[in-house]
C-alpha cells in the first residue's frame, strides 16, 4: 500500500481504541505506543515535546494516575476533544491539562489512588503526525506520604497492563545524568521485551551529564553496558524546570534543542539522529509499520469479536432490558468494523463513522 494510505490506517486503529474504551474492556490487542519510565525521567516532558504544546499536569507525587491515551491528529484546526466530553472542543491547552486533573480525581478519587482506567485524548493540530501514545505513571518503587502501601506494585501493573502485549511498542524513557543502564525504563524493557524488538529507548536530560562526559556511545550503538534495542536509542533536550518556571514556549525549546545538538561536539555529526523532531518521525514510522504487520491478525481477532458479539445480542432476545446501552455499542463496533474491512480493502474513508 502506499504511505498515504497506511497513514490513515493509524485513525481507524484509533477509532477501535475509542470502540473499546467505551466498552470497558480491549478484546483485541492494539498497535499502540505506552510511554514508560522513572518518575522524573522526562515522561511528561517529552510527550509534551512530541505534541508541540504544554498540556500535562505536572508537580511533585504521583501526577499521572491513570493511562492517558494520547490520539494524535494532522489537521489544519488545532483543538483538543476528550471521549468523556464528545463534542466539547478545548482549544486552550490550559483548560486540557485542568480537565485532565479533574477527570482523574473524579475517577481516582483525590486521595492519591490509581485507576486502570484511561482517560482518552485527541489532539488535533497541523504540527503532529498522526500517533498514538499512552503516558502511564512513573515507576517507582517507594510509598511516600499518604500513599498506598502497595503504591508501587499498583504502578508495576498498570505498566505491565500496557507493555507486556505483544502489540505495544514501547517508549522506554530514561534520563542521561542517572545510572542508565540500571535505569526503570530499561529494567521493564528487559523484561518484556528481552529482545528488544519493540523498544526504543529515549535518553533525556544531556543536557545535565557531567562536564566532559556524554552519551555518544549509546546512540552509535558503542555502549555495551546496554542491551541491544533494534529500533536503537535517539537523545533529547527537553526544558528544565527554570526552562519552564520562565515560561519558556515549546517552539523555543526545540530551537534550543537543534542548536544544542549541531553545537555539541560529541553529537553534531550524528544530529540528524537526534532529537524530538527526530523521535516524533521515528515513532510514527515505527508504528505504521507495525500496524501493517499485525493487520492480518487484527483483522481475524476482530472477526471473532463480532461473531462473538453477534452471539451475545441474539441471547439478549427482543426483550426491552436495561442493557440498551451496550447493545448500542455492540451496534457500533458492527457498523465499524465493516467500515474496518473495506479500509483495509483499500477503500479508507479515514473520518469513518463516528461511533
Ligand atoms: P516525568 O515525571 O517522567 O513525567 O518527568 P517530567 O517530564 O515531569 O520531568 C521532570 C523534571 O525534569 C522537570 O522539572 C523537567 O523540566 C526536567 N527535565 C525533563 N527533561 C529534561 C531535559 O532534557 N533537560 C533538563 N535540563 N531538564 C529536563
Ligand atoms: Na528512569
Ligand atoms: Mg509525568
Amino acid at each position: 500500500a502506499d504511505n498515504d494510505e497506511i497513514k490513515r490506517l493509524i485513525p481507524v486503529v484509533n477509532k477501535l481504541q475509542d470502540a473499546f474504551a467505551v466498552m470497558g474492556s480491549t478484546p483485541i490487542d492494539l498497535p499502540q505506543i505506552a510511554v514508560v519510565g522513572g518518575q522524573s525521567s522526562g515522561k511528561s516532558s517529552v510527550l509534551e515535546n512530541i505534541v508541540g504544546k504544554s498540556f500535562l499536569p505536572r508537580g511533585s507525587g504521583i501526577v499521572t494516575r491513570r493511562p492517558l491515551v494520547l490520539q494524535l491528529y494532522n489537521s489544519p484546526e488545532e483543538y483538543g476533544e476528550f471521549l468523556h466530553q464528545p463534542n466539547k472542543k478545548y482549544y486552550d491547552f490550559n483548560e486540557i491539562c485542568g480537565e485532565i486533573e479533574a477527570d482523574t480525581d473524579r475517577v481516582c478519587g483525590a486521595n492519591k489512588n490509581l485507576k486502570n482506567q484511561p482517560i482518552n485524548l485527541r489532539i488535533y493540530s497541523p504540527d503532529v503526525l498522526n500517533l498514538t501514545l499512552v503516558d502511564l505513571p512513573g515507576a517507582t518503587k517507594v510509598a511516600v506520604g499518604d500513599q498506598p502501601k502497595d503504591i508501587g506494585r499498583q504502578i508495576k501493573n498498570m505498566i505491565m497492563s500496557y507493555a507486556s502485549k505483544p502489540n505495544c511498542l514501547i517508549l522506554a524513557v530514561s534520563a542521561a545524568n542517572v545510572d542508565l543502564a540500571n535505569s526503570d525504563a530499561i529494567e521493564i524493557a528487559k523484561e518484556v521485551d528481552p529482545q528488544g524488538k519493540r523498544t526504543l529507548g529515549v535518553v533525556t536530560k544531556l543536557d545535565l551529564m557531567d562536564r566532559g562526559t556524554d552519551a555518544r556511545g549509546i546512540f552509535t550503538g558503542e555502549d555495551s553496558d546496554l542491551p541491544k534495542l533494534a529500533l536503537g536509542f535517539v537523545g533529547v533536550v527537553n526544558r528544565s524546570q527554570a526552562d519552564i518556571n520562565e515560561r519558556k514556549g515549546i517552539g523555543q525549546a526545540r530551537d534550543a534543542e537543534n542548536q544544542y545538538f549541531s553545537m555539541h561536539p560529541a553529537y553534531s555529526d550524528i544530529q540528524e539522529r537526534l532529537g524530538t523532531q527526530y523521535l516524533v518521525k521515528k515513532c510514527s514510522q515505527m508504528l505504521l509499520k507495525h500496524i501493517q504487520s499485525v493487520l492480518p491478525q487484527m483483522t481475524s481477532d476482530l472477526n471473532k469479536v463480532i461473531t462473538q458479539k453477534e452471539k451475545e445480542l441474539q441471547e439478549m432476545g427482543e426483550i426491552a432490558n436495561p442493557k440498551r446501552s451496550r447493545q448500542d455499542i455492540t451496534a457500533a463496533i458492527l457498523k465499524f468494523s465493516d467500515r474496518f474491512n473495506r479500509s483495509i480493502d483499500g477503500k479508507l474513508d479515514p473520518d469513518g463513522p463516528s461511533l
